[in-house]
């Protein structure tokens, strides 16, 4: 059976040009800053997003972690969303292993923080408050129906950093999904930012690897810190070379995840005993909810694998679906009409357990 998996975007395997480039890749010791590829990756992922510099990194996590830890000292505050990935997904390594205490604001629906939110939760100068350091913006924002921020918005929030003396990190595991999805360079997200990481093996396919990106000031003490947590690695390059080609090849081609996304959006609009909401999709990710009780949400969850549909359960009754590469619009009528099939057989509810909450 023909397996259609839309719990992430994360499991796209790399493209037959990847492996070819992975085979041929010039190797040597990253952490004696000699791996051709990766210096050679690097360049060209800090140019893209206009910054001096980057750095390979394995994963978003560990992305946004040495930001963090470069950013902030022991006891330092960061404000970000109360949905971010960074505050809800990331096993509190800020905390954990940085002594960095989160202060959360809510997340409006577009994935944005209000600024005057925002501004309340910059501490003031008091020797009883941690001092504030950094603001985390999310673009696309996972939990927000990957919903992309605009330039407009990012630059007002960098003028408010600015004007308190604070920075600004950009979880940008999925900016070129926003950079396609508004139709503008994907610079003009970037320019106002101090800091950003963005992943090659989301909807770009790479097989492993996340960037960070900042000054080259930032992006030394980054290194250091990156090898603080064991991210220093060896022959990158083969890492690098599927990187290479993620950028090259696959930034324009999410558009076609994004028509996939709205037309499956579309098409679960019409579905009775489904709810989703329409106005907020704009990238690959989607939501909606069950709001039946023909079926539990593990029925659904297990009827739909059994004809070989995969989706992501995220809340009792809500779910995730995302597109991304190797999916195409034949699988998008495939799923839609198995999930007409599956809301249609009537059969006993139960109970409605509480999903894990996965990313
Ligand atoms: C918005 C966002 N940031 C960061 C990450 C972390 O990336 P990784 O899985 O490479 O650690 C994810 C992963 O799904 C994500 O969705």
């Amino acid at each position: 059976m023909e397996i259609i998996d839309l719990r992430s975007d994360t499991v796209t395997l790399p493209t037959p040009t990847m492996r070819e480039a992975i085979y041929h890749a010039e190797l040597g010791d990253d952490v004696y800053g000699e791996d051709p590829t990766t210096i050679r990756l690097e360049k060209m992922a800090g140019e893209r997003v206009g910054k001096e510099a980057a750095l390979l990194v394995p994963s978003g996590t560990m992305g946004n972690l040495v930001c963090g830890l470069t950013h902030c000292a022991r006891g330092e505050e960061v404000i970000l969303g109360n949905q971010s990935h960074m505050f809800l997904n990331e096993a509190g390594g800020m905390s954990a292993l940085g002594g960095i205490q989160p202060h959360i604001v809510p997340n409006q629906p577009d994935g944005t923080m209000r600024l005057e939110d925002i501004e309340a939760a910059i501490r003031g100068d008091n020797i009883h408050f941690p001092r504030t350091r950094l603001i985390c913006l999310e673009n696309t924002h996972n939990r927000c129906n990957g919903s992309p921020l605009t330039s407009e918005y990012i630059d007002s929030v960098a003028a408010l950093a600015r004007h308190h003396g604070l920075s600004v990190h950009l979880d940008g595991a999925r900016i070129f999904n926003a950079a396609v999805a508004l139709g503008v360079n994907v610079k003009e997200l970037t320019r106002s930012i101090d800091s950003l990481i963005f992943c090659l093996s989301k909807g770009l396919s790479a097989p492993v690897g996340s960037i960070v990106c900042g000054s080259r000031e930032f992006i030394n003490e980054a290194r250091r810190n990156r090898k603080v947590l064991g991210g220093g690695m060896r022959q990158t390059g083969v890492i690098a070379a599927a990187g290479t080609i993620a950028l090259e090849q696959m930034v324009d081609r999410l558009a076609e995840d994004h028509m996939n996304a709205r037309r499956l959006a579309e098409g679960i609009a019409q579905i009775s005993g489904l709810s989703i909401d329409l106005t907020g999709i704009h990238t690959n990710i989607i939501y909606f909810d069950l709001v039946s009780d023909r079926l539990t949400a593990d029925e659904l969850i297990t009827r739909l694998r059994k004809k070989g549909i995969r989706l992501l359960h995220v809340r009792p009754s809500r779910f995730r679906m995302v597109t991304h590469h190797g999916i195409h619009s034949e699988d998008i009528d495939a799923v839609l009409l198995a999930l007409g099939e599956v809301m249609e057989s009537n059969t006993p509810s139960g109970t409605v357990k509480a999903a894990a909450s996965r990313t």
